[in-house]
């Protein structure tokens, strides 16, 4: 613990010397466009063989020409010249469901399309790919002046922000997005090529796709093949098109290789991907008020609902089925928030920021520049003391009206179409037309008992005032009578609407939720935000030693490292690679969590493996390494030295889901499937080898 103590504390100070020593790398998640330089380097001295045109090219063909943000939310790859793609298990997971009922529950038992005739399109799924990044600050910067309120700031940058994404140079079916980094210090433009047509060709059963499920979720060792496959399909041009039966695979600029020879300790590993949300500059004052109250209260209320939740799923399949997307959702965060307040107290972080914070200050003082900056930390404590309380009861409003409650949802939903026909009466038909996909969207999965008792259990976390007599009167637990509530003109549907006896319970709470709670909490937001700009900004001018990658953001990133095991406590030591044989241990028949489908058993007992067996005789399921991953990163590649394909990203180790404010090169680990798992439950579990057949299959290591 002292060596970790002591290394963070001299971060910025000894940082040149520190990043030229291969095993204290240090993390980042890196933009692919400004690779030359230090990125480069530091990958070569850990082991690759790429150059920074090998990964990120405008003008020829690079890896990431193959890799797609899947709807937004996950990464994924290409992997055939035939538009197959390769991503999570648990991203695939809404489609998946969608396409599952009691008779056909490929939930259970997995799904493979055995010819491109059985491959299942999917409504609104989409995959973005990246033709070109520009940096565009000095153009959204433009006529933004210190002089200028926040709000006028703001407003001046989104009006600039819309004439760059207009006047981008594009082709007619591309789209554009410009995206702040380093907290608004930095923009860039992003081009891209979205596919719409994207078809479900794979799915493992949920007992190899989610084993483990919420027991082993964030942690390691873990043993989950969480994979699913689709494909991307294109007009005649190859070029991104709405589905159409006429459509045909998607021919990529460039695919993945499959390496078959895997991984051992300290092999080179690229994560290629999409990573959501990071905030690793955060003052010790909002780390503070995260862990210690944010992340609790949130925990709380979630695991009310997920205890009404959970107990129905496991005696009802109907639940399981309709339940499964939502309860996955809640838990996930749920999980997580327990681990990072875990990591955060264990590694003493706020403790180590606070020391930071002393260095920053002594050396800004030193450089004279204390006019300057000198108000930043002071100010941080002063905003977060009044931003405390309104966070979390916004956050409470949402994860009660939002998440877990579907009734309250409904509400809420209706809410907005209240001010939407109120704001804009003469478009009366497209807000009905809004509210009743709402409507159907909750309907497809509800079960008024489950929701009723998970009213019951969190609503008390928002309110005195619980009533769960609404349930018997409103029109909204029934599809068909929640529809006619917005039958008729508009007079008619208000009418009908605010006498609904569930709205007429939650509209005070909403409207109060819209007033007051969230207007007070973007006002501070605001100025919080400004305030981390100017930090940002302090920071790289005071410590210019240091490195410093902007935080996640939803846009395509690099993060290198190495396979490599690690030690959460005393005496204990984490191998970076797992087998089957790890499967069969945690194997518990009939469970929901840890059941083994019986082909792979078999599979595993006759030790039929093919070509997917590591040197030792053994399939490997997963591994783990040193990359700086967060939420996105799920379906992103691991790619090898060389720029083969041999794992696919899925998670964090429980000691380090900290790691999105604090991460802390001894203990956090991503945590990948390895390839020759995800290629051996594709060929001999399922035996759609034609997938197989489409692939590239390498031997890098035999060279
Ligand atoms: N923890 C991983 C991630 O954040 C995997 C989640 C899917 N698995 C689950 N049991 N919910 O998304
Ligand atoms: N499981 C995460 C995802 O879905 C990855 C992570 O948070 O490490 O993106």
């Amino acid at each position: 613990m002292k060596r970790v103590l002591k290394l963070i504390r001299l971060i910025p100070v000894v940082l040149l010397f520190i990043v030229n020593q291969v095993n204290a790398q240090q993390g980042g998640m890196w933009i692919p466009s400004l690779l030359e330089g230090m990125n480069e380097t530091e990958m070569k001295s850990l082991g690759s063989q790429l150059s920074a045109k090998d990964i990120y090219d405008i003008n020829n063909s690079s890896l990431k020409d193959a890799i797609g943000h899947f709807n937004g939310g996950c990464t994924s790859e290409m992997i055939s010249p035939k538009g197959l793609i390769l991503t999570n298990h648990h991203c695939g997971f809404g489609q998946i469901q969608s396409h599952s009922s009691i008779e056909k529950d490929y939930l259970k038992n997995g799904f493979w399309a055995m010819s491109l005739d059985d491959e299942l399109p999917n409504e609104d799924l989409y995959v973005d790919f990246i033709v070109r990044i520009e940096d565009v600050t000095s153009a959204v910067l433009d006529n933004v002046e210190e002089t200028m309120t926040e709000e006028e700031k703001q407003i001046e940058i989104s009006k600039n922000i819309k004439s760059v994404e207009e006047a981008a140079k594009k082709e007619e079916w591309q789209k554009t997005k410009v995206k702040a980094f380093y907290k608004g210090n930095q923009y860039y433009l992003f081009i891209i090529d979205r596919f719409e047509d994207v078809r479900l060709v794979g799915a493992p059963p949920t007992s190899i796709g989610k084993f483990g499920s919420d027991t082993d979720n964030w942690m390691f060792p873990r043993h989950t093949g969480d994979f699913s496959v689709f494909r991307i399909y294109a007009d005649a041009n190859n070029r991104p098109a709405k589905y159409s039966k006429d459509n045909v695979p998607y021919q990529p600029k460039h695919f993945l290789p499959v390496s078959l020879d895997g991984v051992s300790e300290g092999d080179f590993t690229l994560v290629f991907g999409f990573p959501g949300r990071t905030d690793e500059y955060l003052p010790a004052v909002a780390i503070e008020h995260i862990t210690q109250e944010y992340n609790p209260s949130n925990i709380t209320i979630r695991e009310a609902a997920l205890k009404v939740i959970d107990a129905q799923m496991k005696i009802d399949d109907a639940v399981r089925i309709k339940y499964a997307s939502k309860q996955a959702r809640i838990a996930n965060a749920w999980k997580k928030w327990i681990g990072e307040n875990l990591g955060i107290e264990k590694t003493n972080a706020i403790e180590n920021r606070k020391a930071f914070e002393t260095t920053f200050t002594k050396a800004m003082k030193e450089k004279g520049l204390e006019e300057k900056y000198g108000h930043i930390l002071p100010q941080f404590n002063t905003l977060y003391k009044d931003f405390a309380e309104i966070n979390i009861k916004r956050r409470n409003f949402l994860e009660v009206f939002v998440v877990t409650n579907e009734l309250m949802k409904m509400t809420y939903r209706s809410y907005q179409l209240e001010n939407k026909i109120k704001e804009n009466p003469e478009e009366f038909e497209k807000h009905i037309a809004w509210i009743k996909g709402q409507l159907n969207g909750v309907h497809k999965n509800y079960d008024v008992n489950v929701d009723k008792a998970v009213f019951k259990s969190v609503m008390p976390y928002y309110t005195k005032d619980v009533d769960a007599s609404i349930y018997k009167k409103t029109a909204f637990t029934d599809l068909k009578s929640a529809l006619s509530l917005f039958n008729g003109n508009a007079k008619q549907v208000l009418k009908k609407l605010n006498n609904d006896a569930a709205y007429a319970y939650a509209k005070p709470m909403i409207n109060n939720y819209y007033k007051e709670v969230n207007v007070g909490y973007q006002d501070k937001k605001m100025h919080i935000d400004a305030l981390q700009k100017e930090y940002m900004h302090a920071l790289m001018d005071v410590l210019p030693q240091a490195r410093y990658f902007p935080d996640a953001n939803g846009t395509l990133r690099i993060t290198y490292g190495q396979v490599k095991g690690y030690s959460p406590r005393d005496g204990v030591y984490y191998n970076p690679v797992c087998y089957l044989e790890g499967v069969m241990e945690k194997y518990i028949p009939g469970d929901y969590e840890f059941d083994v489908p019986q082909k792979l058993q078999d599979l595993y007992n006759n030790k039929d493996y093919g070509q997917y067996a590591d040197t030792n005789g053994k399939v490997p399921v997963c591994f783990l390494g040193t990359n700086h991953t967060t939420g996105g990163n799920s379906g992103s590649p691991t790619i090898d030295a060389y720029g083969n394909l041999i794992g696919l990203n899925f998670d964090r180790v429980w000691e380090g889901t900290m790691s999105d404010m604090n991460y802390d090169p001894e203990i956090c680990r991503n945590i990948m499937v390895d390839l020759r798992y995800v290629l051996f439950i594709i060929d001999k579990y399922a035996g759609a080898t034609h997938l197989i057949d489409e692939m590239k299959l390498v031997h890098p290591k035999k060279k």
